[in-house]
């Protein structure tokens, strides 16, 4: 623990200055701390291209055959763990869940992954390179986005399904989106009904919203918008009823870009002592969905995860932060 974050070697700092190498904390403060990545298990997980395939169609037996077994218990990632990158490939080409598909987008990102934590802090560094830029810019003002879920149990779609368990069919740009709609990310469990078109406005009461996040029944985000030369810009949240945006981030990023490399630091204190992010505590499993918004894209157009588990200083989850 006396590298400083990310920090690449000496002769980087003058690339940086050529902008070609940029590393520093959020608003340019120095990261909070030193971790020294080289002896911390990596664990590759490959993200991919999901299309419309929202929470309502997963759960419609005529949309998808999977739908009876996840009903009866088995989770997403079950049945399709190892098959990422053929489902990306066959959802980005647009032969199905893909209305608009963009050319010579690939199907899938293979990603590296690290957990640790230093007593203080959770930390989760992120590396993948770059697909080849199609050309199509959404989000002209951002290269890549890379963010992170995490629920507890007190959310049953995060354990069993991840992202899908917030990902709803009449958000922005999904299958039955009204026209000039702005629905969010929201759960299940916000809503008074939810059809196969989603929720739409069928809000539970602020009483009852209020209750969710008493219990802890979010979902909280941690993310990073990133161009290459630029610091990374942290953002923070949680998933209720909509995208709740924190106006202060709680989560400090850091990140480099080197010949289309990228890597990525987010981090945040365990304690959080507030209400909308949890508490991170030995002892609990934490369950995790990763997204990135690769080559200018917005809203459906990333590569996200199946669901995954962390926990801290043991277990057996897929990603085990250590101390
Ligand atoms: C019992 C195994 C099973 C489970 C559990 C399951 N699926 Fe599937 N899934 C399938 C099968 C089989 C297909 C291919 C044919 C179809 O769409 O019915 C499929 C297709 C898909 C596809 C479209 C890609 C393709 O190859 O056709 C997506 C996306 C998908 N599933 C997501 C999910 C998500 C998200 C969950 C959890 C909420 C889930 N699946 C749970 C079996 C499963």
């Amino acid at each position: 623990m006396t590298q400083q974050l990310s920090a690449p070697p000496k002769k980087h700092w003058r690339s940086a200055a050529a902008g070609m190498l940029f590393v520093l904390g959020a608003s340019g403060a120095p990261p909070a701390l030193a971790v020294d990545w080289s002896g911390i298990p990596t664990t590759e997980i490959v993200l991919f291209y999901a299309g419309q395939s929202s929470w309502e169609w997963a759960l419609t037996q005529s949309d998808h055959s999977g739908n009876e077994k996840f009903r009866s218990g088995k989770d997403c990632k079950k049945c399709h763990q190892t098959e990422e990158k053929d489902i990306g490939a066959k959802i980005v080409s647009g032969e199905k869940l893909e209305p608009d598909p963009i050319a010579g987008k690939p199907g899938s990102l293979p990603v590296k992954i690290q957990t640790v934590h230093d007593g203080a802090r959770l930390y989760a560094r992120f590396e993948w390179q770059a697909p080849d830029p199609t050309g199509t810019k959404m989000d002209a003002d951002t290269a890549a986005r890379v963010t992170m879920m995490l629920g507890d149990a007190s959310v049953k779609e995060a354990a069993r399904a991840g992202c899908w368990g917030t990902c709803h069919d009449d958000m922005i740009g999904m299958a039955s989106a009204p026209s000039g709609g702005e629905i969010t990310k929201y759960l299940a469990a916000s809503r008074t009904k939810i059809t196969r078109q989603g929720g739409g406005e069928n809000y539970k009461s602020a009483a009852d919203l209020q209750q969710f996040v008493d219990t802890g029944a979010y979902m909280e985000y941690w993310q990073a918008k990133l161009n290459p030369g630029s610091p990374a810009e942290p953002i923070s949240g949680y998933v209720l009823d909509k995208r709740h945006q924190d106006e202060q981030p709680v989560v400090e990023a850091t990140a480099s870009n080197e010949g289309g490399k990228w890597t990525v630091v987010l981090s945040r204190k365990l304690k959080m002592g507030g209400k909308t992010h949890k508490d991170l505590e030995p002892g609990k499993t934490y369950y995790v969905g990763f997204a990135i918004h690769e080559d200018y894209t917005d809203h459906r157009f990333h590569y996200i995860s199946l669901e995954h588990t962390l926990s801290l200083d043991q277990g057996t989850a897929d990603l085990v932060a250590k101390k």
